[in-house]
């Protein structure tokens, strides 16, 4: 995928669209050798990567760095950034000069979160000829103010709402909107209401794809089990197991052998 238009033409031909989060120069490169669609520089890496509890302490220093040094792993596939906490809040000055340093570092679009009042500002980064995927349902960068990591629009109203959100980004130009943690018939509901991709994170497979963070797919942390999440590794274990094994080695003189040594 090297472009936007490949989202849209996915979508029409009924080929569902695989995005994995990614942080990292060398992750980075394993992904560029897979069949993975896209990559989002998530701004999840303050909590995957620096263990902060939410989203809310990215900022644009933060992503800059990341999305750098995935863009050094990647040769071929588009790469979505996140923009971090407030940026798109903070006028127009400001939204635009984190835009720019995101895709100076390597990025092809932004994520903004939300609809709503931040549409005028979503509409002027696509205006200015920089592609913005949108994000609604559980919007982490606001998760003070929705109570907790809770599935959204349950209720009618809020519903409704989302899908008043939906068919709002789409009129503001974003070329694909995230659904994290909606239910799947309200995911459907959302994707037949707009023309535009959906990529789904918790929200069912009616989306137009899916989006997962890379560490939970390889089921790096043992602790983390959303109902969401199909772990496809046991990374933690097969880890452990490997310094394990490099720590018995090095204990018992078998590491480094002859054929280690010069
Ligand atoms: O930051 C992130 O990883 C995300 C995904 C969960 C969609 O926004």
């Amino acid at each position: 995928m090297t472009n936007i238009d490949q989202f849209k033409k996915m979508q029409d031909s009924n080929s569902k669209i695989s995005v994995v989060t990614c942080y990292d120069y060398w992750s980075a490169k394993i992904i560029d050798q897979s069949n993975i669609d896209a990559i989002l520089v998530g701004d999840s890496a303050t909590m995957v990567m620096h263990g902060f509890g939410s989203t809310t302490n990215a900022n644009i220093e933060m992503m800059e760095f990341h999305v750098a040094a995935v863009r050094r792993g990647i040769k071929n596939k588009f790469i979505i950034a996140d923009l971090p906490f407030l940026a798109h809040r903070k006028g127009k000055k400001w939204l635009m000069n984190a835009v720019d340093r995101l895709i100076k570092a390597g990025a092809n679009s932004v994520k903004i979160e939300g609809a709503g009042d931040s549409l005028k500002a979503i509409s002027h980064v696509v205006n200015s000829g920089v592609p913005v995927m949108g994000h609604i349902g559980l919007t982490p960068q606001s998760i003070n103010q929705l109570g907790g990591f809770k599935v959204q629009g349950k209720e009618d109203k809020s519903s409704e709402r989302l899908i008043k959100e939906a068919k709002d980004l789409e009129q503001s130009g974003v070329f694909a909107i995230v659904l994290e943690l909606v239910p799947e018939s309200l995911a459907e509901k959302i994707t037949e209401s707009i023309n535009i991709p959906t990529i789904g994170i918790g929200a069912g497979n009616k989306t137009s794809g899916q989006v997962l963070v890379l560490q939970d797919l390889l089921g790096m942390d043992n602790e983390f089990n959303p109902k969401f999440l199909k772990k496809y590794l046991d990374g933690f274990s097969l880890i452990t197991e490997a310094l394990n094994s490099y720590d018995n080695d090095v204990k018992s003189q078998v590491f480094p052998s002859k054929a280690e040594s010069y």
